[in-house]
């Protein structure tokens, strides 16, 4: 049975103390729900880098919570100024790292073949990449939407083993509906999940795509994540702007 996912891309936001403060508010809430075991309901926090170790220590005892990086470098170690190996968040105890967020993408530069390199060393690592995907609007206005998933997860996971590949979590973020307040529909995100599954059953089997969890990311909040998180291909969300209080994350986790 795939895993339910909820997790919080917490981005560039919040102090080291308020970063504390919501942890422990987000694991005091995660003690009071049924949540019996880490196999069917998994919560992820992505702090920024400097606060990982402590939430790593923090939420050690608390099994249906992990830790991730918001990204990690393409290089195993070197001469990379400011930048985060993927051995250096393992050495941590972290858990997961998102790669391939719209952000990097746009922002960095970062191109369907840079993010095949740092899933490769994310896996080498034991890291579990959450791999974003999504599409501009502009390619959902042309309707080349569904060819410009296929091409980023063609160019930078479908080159993985069928053993790596278990490993992997995707994320579906429609990149017009990040931060935007303005979410895909019920029906565009299962419309895209189901393609998304239908890609990972051509290049693996039925098997790999049934339990490979697929995430739905923008704008995804308190009032609508019950209606996306009801449809049968989408496994969970990637949250930027609502995991950043506890109340509003929580409920989000409570919608499934
Ligand atoms: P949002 O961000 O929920 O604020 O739209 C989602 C994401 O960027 O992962």
């Amino acid at each position: 049975m795939r895993k339910k996912i909820v997790a919080g891309n917490w981005k560039m936001n919040k102090t080291y103390q308020e970063a504390i403060s919501l942890i422990n508010e987000i694991i005091n809430a995660t003690e009071k729900l049924d949540i019996k075991s880490e196999e069917n309901k998994l919560i992820i926090i992505a702090p920024p880098f400097p606060y990982l170790q402590k939430a790593v220590e923090m939420t050690a005892k608390t099994l249906s919570i992990k830790i991730a990086a918001q990204n990690c470098h393409s290089e195993e170690q070197g001469a990379y100024t400011g930048e985060i190996a993927a051995n250096a968040l393992q050495s941590l105890g972290v858990a997961y790292v998102i790669i391939g967020h719209s952000e990097r993408r746009t922002y960095f530069n970062e191109s369907n073949e840079f993010l095949a390199k740092k899933v490769n060393v994310a896996l080498q690592n034991k890291l579990t990449p959450i791999f974003c995907c999504g599409e501009l609007l502009l390619h959902r206005q042309e309707n080349t939407h569904f060819d410009i998933i296929k091409k980023q997860l063609h160019e930078s996971i479908f080159h993985l083993s069928k053993d790596d590949f278990r490993k992997i979590i995707i994320a579906y973020e429609p990149v017009w509906a990040i931060g935007t307040g303005v979410t895909a529909t019920s029906e565009q995100a299962q419309e895209m999940h189901a393609y998304i599954r239908n890609l990972i059953k051509d290049a693996y089997s039925n098997e790999i795509a049934d339990n490979t969890p697929i995430l739905y990311g923008g704008s995804c909040n308190s009032k609508n994540a019950k209606e996306l998180f009801a449809n049968i291909d989408v496994d969970g969300g990637l949250i930027g702007g609502a995991s950043l209080k506890s109340e509003d994350f929580i409920n989000i986790v409570n919608s499934y």
